[in-house]
């Protein structure tokens, strides 16, 4: 798959990429607005998963991002919890090389994985929620065309305080 105006390039987790995966996933500054309590999975058992796992699929769609100009994995992007019956799903990125973010990666990420989610998952409607105070990914999902729903209240309980939550939603017509 590829992404928006040739900056990004999407492809299936390759169990190769556990390590680098890990890394990110470990990263105490790219997590810093994640939603994530628990330490990843040793490199070993991530790449049999991985591997298990096999190709993207209607209930596990999680790509490496890739700078299209390189091929070199710079981030992770998914679609998680697709419904059927709703046909709506829950995307999740990270840009994990710090060198890459605030240059419009994760905005063009975003955008590849909906089109994907879109055109072939036939989803309707896509989801997410994020930390208030995590600027960057708000710029770069309502640049996308996501629009806020509604606010959680001590929705997250992370580095020893409480959240909000923020829901956004995009529509097939409406991503940008
Ligand atoms: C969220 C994330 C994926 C966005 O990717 P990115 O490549 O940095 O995003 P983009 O460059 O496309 O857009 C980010 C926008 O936020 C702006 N921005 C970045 N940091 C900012 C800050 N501290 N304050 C204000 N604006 C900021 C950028 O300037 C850009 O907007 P602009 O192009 O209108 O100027 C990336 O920052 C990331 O991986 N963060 C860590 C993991 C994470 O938090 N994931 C999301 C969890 S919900």
């Amino acid at each position: 798959v590829t992404g928006d105006g040739g900056l990004v390039a999407l492809r299936p987790r390759e169990p190769g990429d556990a390590a680098t995966l890990t890394a990110w996933f470990e990263d105490a500054e790219t997590m810093r607005w994640w939603d994530q309590v628990y330490p990843p999975l040793p490199v070993e058992s991530f790449a049999a998963r991985i591997a298990a796992a096999g190709r993207p699929s209607y209930h596990l769609v999680s790509f490496m991002v890739l700078d299209a100009a390189t091929g070199t994995p710079i981030g992770w992007s998914g679609l998680m919890h697709a419904s059927v019956e709703h046909r709506h799903a829950a995307l999740g990125i990270l840009i994990g090389d710090p060198a890459y973010r605030s240059r419009g990666y994760g905005t063009a990420a975003t955008r590849a994985v909906c089109r994907f989610g879109f055109a072939q998952m036939n989803l309707a409607r896509i989801t997410l929620t994020v930390i208030p105070e995590n600027v960057a990914a708000r710029a770069a999902y309502a640049r996308a065309g996501f629009v806020e729903e509604g606010v959680q209240r001590q929705a997250l309980w992370k580095r020893g305080a409480w959240h909000e939550l923020v829901h956004m939603s995009v529509f097939a017509e409406s991503l940008r």
